[in-house]
């Protein structure tokens, strides 16, 4: 009796803990959410896929169309509110920034995941036994990957050049490939130190300059920096050796008022003598000061605030090239290129230090000119990339940048994978093998996740306008017969071996998109609730109403308390007299 009398109150009792600024979707709304949004965006990506896979041309809001190959700039400019659409923009974003490959794999693997997740949860499986299926799953396909481990050997060319080869292999490329591989061989070749010795190099270093013009076979990498910088002044040589550079961080224009470096008092001109001596003392302070930095050894000064005309000049007349205006990015890149910080004062021209190039050079490139900082051991890399258009650069940035990236980790790793979807065919014959082991609802979910993963190669033999229906059985008949290799060669669109033929895939990369794919999906199925604050404006004022309330309220109860306390305290009195 009390217990159904308790039963009808819950019941009844329905506080209001939204308010008209926050707005709710239960378990069965927010799924359809998330799976169809994962579903809208993966449809975009699938025709990307693979090395015979398409292009997107993108308008971005504020910037120039661009062309791109990319699953992150895709998934970007799909940027909105929706808690899905950014988890799955982190997970590619954290997919390039980690291994500059594979955003499209990892995007795709998390909509198949959640394609099956839907089915499932259709036939009644709970999520969290999904969730638990997955982790299994999951680790038992990072075990399988580790049994197809291949060893890599920086000294076999072959193997270093097929790695290249598969990152980059792509249409566009196919005209150009062999010198771009060669350019990325010699680029690994040449860094060894910088690459695998330093403890501070970051992929930022090695910076991307795209100067339209020529052909992008005549793309370049430089071993140190490109300022898009003017020669100051004609005087000046176009070209100097063992340079001395000074990084300034302030304005190299002094006579300017409130300088207190300068003036500690000011000075106030009210005469033609006066404007005539302040004159000859500014001309003397600039010209000793171009003096002292030429004594001092400085052949170059890159400064990112203003310089006087008047300064630069000077410096020219003695053989100093002044720069001003170097962005502040550069700046930083700069002090790490040359190994020296940027001076901020003038007070203690005693220890100033320098940085040193091995050659700095003003060339015309295209029509611009360009300041070109060279030094023979360089801890900042910089390719010049060529081209006739703008997309075409953006294209081979793109290329260069994932192929470069993916063999300075393999060259770490000293492990390779097989590609071309050998891998993932052998996981998803082993992971069905392995469901086996477990009991009914367990065994679907694993069955489910091997399933997924074998949509991969399924889309890459789709987007090379292969037949899927006739290719995934014999990819399949092979793994179990235990030709683990077996995978699809899209350039002559059938099923081979593809360690024999040279198609692989990073170590880290597919560790990485296995690990995050199958998180990502398994974080999605255990939200069961999307709370979310849809008027930004109305939901501020609520807060600070309520805080106003709040504060009310509180001075309220004081003053009863102390009312209270006064009637007690008189009646006390009146009580006591
Ligand atoms: N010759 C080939 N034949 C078939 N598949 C190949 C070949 N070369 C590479 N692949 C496969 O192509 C897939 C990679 O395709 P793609 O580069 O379009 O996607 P991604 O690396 O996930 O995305 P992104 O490069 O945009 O970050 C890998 O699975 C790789 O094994
Ligand atoms: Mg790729």
């Amino acid at each position: 009796m009390i217990e159904k009398a308790r039963e009808n109150t819950l019941k009844n009792y329905n506080p209001k803990i939204y308010n008209d600024a926050v707005s709710s979707l239960g378990e069965k709304d927010v799924q359809v959410v998330n799976f169809d949004i994962t579903r809208a965006i993966a449809k975009v990506i699938m025709s990307m896929f693979g090395p015979k896979g398409l292009n997107k041309m993108i308008i971005p809001f504020s910037n120039e169309p661009i062309i791109t190959q990319k699953g992150d700039k895709v998934v970007k400019t799909f940027k909105n509110r929706i808690p899905i659409t950014l988890m799955l923009l982190d997970l590619v974003k954290t997919q390039e920034k980690n291994c500059g490959d594979g955003t499209k794999t990892a995007l795709l693997l998390t909509a198949f995941l959640l394609e099956k997740t839907r089915e499932m949860l259709a036939l009644g499986i709970p999520p969290q036994i999904i969730n638990r299926g997955f982790s299994i799953a999951m680790n038992k396909a990072l075990e399988i990957l580790e049994d197809n481990v291949i060893q890599f050997d920086f000294q076999n060319e072959h193997q270093l050049v097929d790695i290249i080869k598969s990152v980059m292999n792509h249409k566009f490329t196919y005209h150009n490939k062999e010198s771009h591989i060669a350019l990325i061989v010699e680029t690994l070749k040449n860094n060894t130190d910088l690459f695998f010795k330093s403890h501070n190099f970051v992929f930022s270093d090695i910076i991307f300059r795209k100067v339209p013009g020529k052909s992008v076979n005549d793309s370049e990498l430089i071993n140190g920096m490109i300022i898009y910088k003017d020669k100051p002044n004609l005087s000046l040589p176009d070209k100097i050796t063992n340079a001395g550079i000074l990084l300034i961080q302030k304005s190299l224009d002094f006579f300017i008022p409130g300088n207190k470096e300068l003036y500690p008092k000011e000075v106030e001109i009210n005469s033609k003598e006066m404007l005539q001596e302040f004159s000859q003392f500014r001309n003397t302070y600039y010209g000793n000061l171009a003096r002292l930095l030429k004594q001092k050894g400085v052949d170059v000064i890159l400064c990112q605030k203003k310089i006087k005309p008047y300064f630069v000049d000077y410096c020219a007349s003695i053989g100093i090239v002044a720069l001003e205006l170097v962005g502040e990015e550069d700046l930083k890149k700069l002090t790490k290129l040359l190994g020296v910080n940027a001076i901020s004062s003038f007070s203690d021209l005693s220890n100033i230090k320098l940085g040193n190039a091995d050659s700095v050079e003003f060339k015309k490139i295209s029509g611009d000119e360009m300041f070109f900082i060279k030094i023979e051991s360089s801890k900042i890399l910089t390719f010049l990339i060529r081209g006739g258009i703008p997309p075409l650069m953006d294209e081979l940035e793109e290329i260069f940048n994932g192929s470069l990236r993916v063999a300075i980790q393999t060259v770490k790793d000293k492990k390779l994978l097989p590609g071309g979807g050998a891998l993932e065919s052998e996981i998803s014959q082993k992971l069905k093998d392995y469901a086996q082991n477990y009991s009914n609802t367990y065994q679907i979910v694993i069955n489910e996740y091997a399933k997924a993963i074998e949509n991969l190669p399924a889309h890459i033999i789709i987007n090379s306008a292969a037949e899927p229906l006739d290719l995934i059985p014999q990819l399949r008949a092979a793994h179990s017969n235990g030709q683990k290799y077996m995978g699809f060669n899209c350039i002559v669109n059938d099923i081979v071996d593809v360690v024999k033929e040279g198609i692989y895939d990073g170590y880290f990369t597919k560790k990485q998109i296995i690990k995050i794919a199958s998180e990502l999906a398994r974080q999605i199925i255990r939200v069961d609730s999307l709370i979310m604050v849809y008027n930004r404006k109305l939901y501020e004022q609520i807060e600070k109403e309520g805080k106003e309330v709040k504060s009310q309220k509180h001075q309220e109860k004081v003053r009863k308390y102390l009312n209270k306390k006064d009637e007690s305290l008189f009646s006390d009195l009146y009580n006591t007299k």
